[in-house]
C-alpha cells in the first residue's frame, strides 16, 4: 500500500525536483497535500512555485496550502542569491492553474493528521520547519499520527552553508527545528554531509535533458541555473540536490548510509545559531532522536532519479 505523505517545502529548484520525484512514484507514495513555507524566497513565491510545479508535473489535483510567512521568532532570511529572485529561476514563471487552498498549511496538517490512524502519515519537510512546529504547538495530539518525519536539514562534518555552523533550513528557524527534534516521533534527517555527495554535474544534467519530456527539460533548466552558485562557492562540479534525497530515501533507502544518534539544535548562541549538534560517536548520554543519513550511492541516486523522470514521457 502506498505510503501517505505530506511534503512541506519552500521551492526552490531542489524542492521542485523532490516534488517531481514524488509525482513520478504514485505506487509507493500517496501525496495527500503540499504545504509551503517561507524560506528560499518569501511565502508568496514558494506557494506560487509549488503550484507551478504541480502544473508542470500534471498534478493540478494535489491540494497546495500556504503556511507561515515568518519564522517562529527570528526575522526571515531568504536565499535569492542561490535560487534567483523568483525562487525557481531556470524556468519561466507563469500563473499556475493549480489553485491555492484557503486553509492555512498548519491547519491542513492538523486536520489531516487528526483524521488519520496512529503512525500513518509521513511528513517530508524540505524547508524551514516553521509549519511543522506550528502544527505541533497548536495541536500536540497530531504527534501520535505521525509515522515519521523525513527532513532535509542540518550539517555535521560538512559545516554550515549559510553560517560556519548552520545549514539554511535549520538556521532560518532554529526554534522550530528544536521543537521538531524534541517531538519524540521517528525522524530521518538528511543534511549537507549527504546532499553534498549528490552533485548535479553537467553530465547528469545532460542525461536528464536527453530524456526529452517536458518535465525532464524543465528539471534540466532549473538545475542549470541552480548549480552556478554552489559550483563557484565550493568549486564543485554541480549543485547538490538537497531535497530530492528525502523522497529518494523513502523510495530507495538502500542507496543511503545511516546512523541513529542524538541531534540537538543550538538556539541560544548567535555565533552558532541553528547548529545541529550531532552525537555521531555517542559521546553523550543524550538519547538517539534521529536517524542521521551521512552516505549515499550517488551514481545509483542519479540512475534512480533519471529512471523516474523518464516516466513523465510515457503515455499513461
Ligand atoms: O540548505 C539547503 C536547503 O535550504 C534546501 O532545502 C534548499 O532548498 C534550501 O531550502
Ligand atoms: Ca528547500
Amino acid at each position: 500500500m502506498a505510503k501517505k505523505i505530506i511534503i512541506d517545502c519552500d521551492p526552490g529548484q531542489d524542492d521542485a525536483v523532490a516534488l517531481l520525484l514524488a509525482f513520478a512514484s504514485p505506487d509507493e507514495l500517496e501525496l495527500l497535500g503540499i504545504t509551503t513555507v517561507c524560506g528560499n524566497v518569501p511565502l508568496a513565491l514558494t506557494q506560487r512555485n509549488a503550484r507551478m510545479i504541480c502544473d508542470i508535473g500534471g498534478q493540478q489535483h494535489v491540494p497546495v496550502f500556504a503556511g507561515c510567512a515568518e519564522p517562529l521568532q527570528r526575522k526571515l532570511q531568504t536565499a535569492e542569491a542561490i535560487h534567483g529572485p523568483t525562487g525557481i529561476n531556470g524556468i519561466d514563471v507563469f500563473e499556475p492553474q493549480t489553485p491555492l487552498q484557503n486553509k492555512h498549511a498548519a491547519d491542513f496538517i492538523i486536520d489531516t493528521l487528526l483524521a488519520a490512524d496512529a503512525a500513518s502519515i509521513t511528513l517530508v519537510p524540505t524547508g524551514p520547519l516553521t509549519n511543522i512546529a506550528t502544527a505541533i504547538n497548536k495541536e500536540p495530539a497530531i504527534l501520535s499520527r505521525i509515522e515519521r518525519i523525513v527532513l532535509m536539514g542540518g550539517a555535521m562534518r560538512e559545516g554550515g552553508n549559510c553560517t560556519p555552523s548552520a545549514e539554511f533550513n535549520i538556521f532560518v528557524d532554529p526554534q522550530a527545528a528544536d521543537i521538531v527534534f524534541r517531538c519524540g516521533r521517528p525522524i530521518t534527517a538528511m543534511g549537507l554531509d549527504v546532499t553534498h555527495q549528490v552533485l548535479s554535474t553537467r553530465d547528469r544534467v545532460a542525461r536528464i535533458r536527453a530524456l526529452g519530456n517536458a518535465v525532464a527539460i524543465a528539471t534540466a533548466d532549473m538545475l542549470s541555473f541552480f548549480d552556478r552558485y554552489d559550483t563557484l562557492k565550493y568549486a564543485s562540479e554541480g549543485a547538490p540536490l538537497h531535497d530530492p534525497c528525502t523522497i529518494a530515501w523513502l523510495l530507495r533507502p538502500d542507496l543511503f548510509v545511516a546512523r541513529d544518534c542524538n541531534i540537538s539544535i543550538e538556539t541560544q548562541s548567535e555565533l552558532t545559531m541553528g547548529h545541529t549538534a550531532i552525537d555521531f560517536w555517542h559521546v553523550t548520554d543524550r538519547p538517539a532522536n534521529a536517524t542521521w543519513i551521512y552516505g549515499v550511492d550517488a551514481p545509483g541516486f542519479y540512475e534512480f532519479l533519471i529512471s523516474r523522470l523518464a516516466r513523465f514521457g510515457r503515455s499513461a
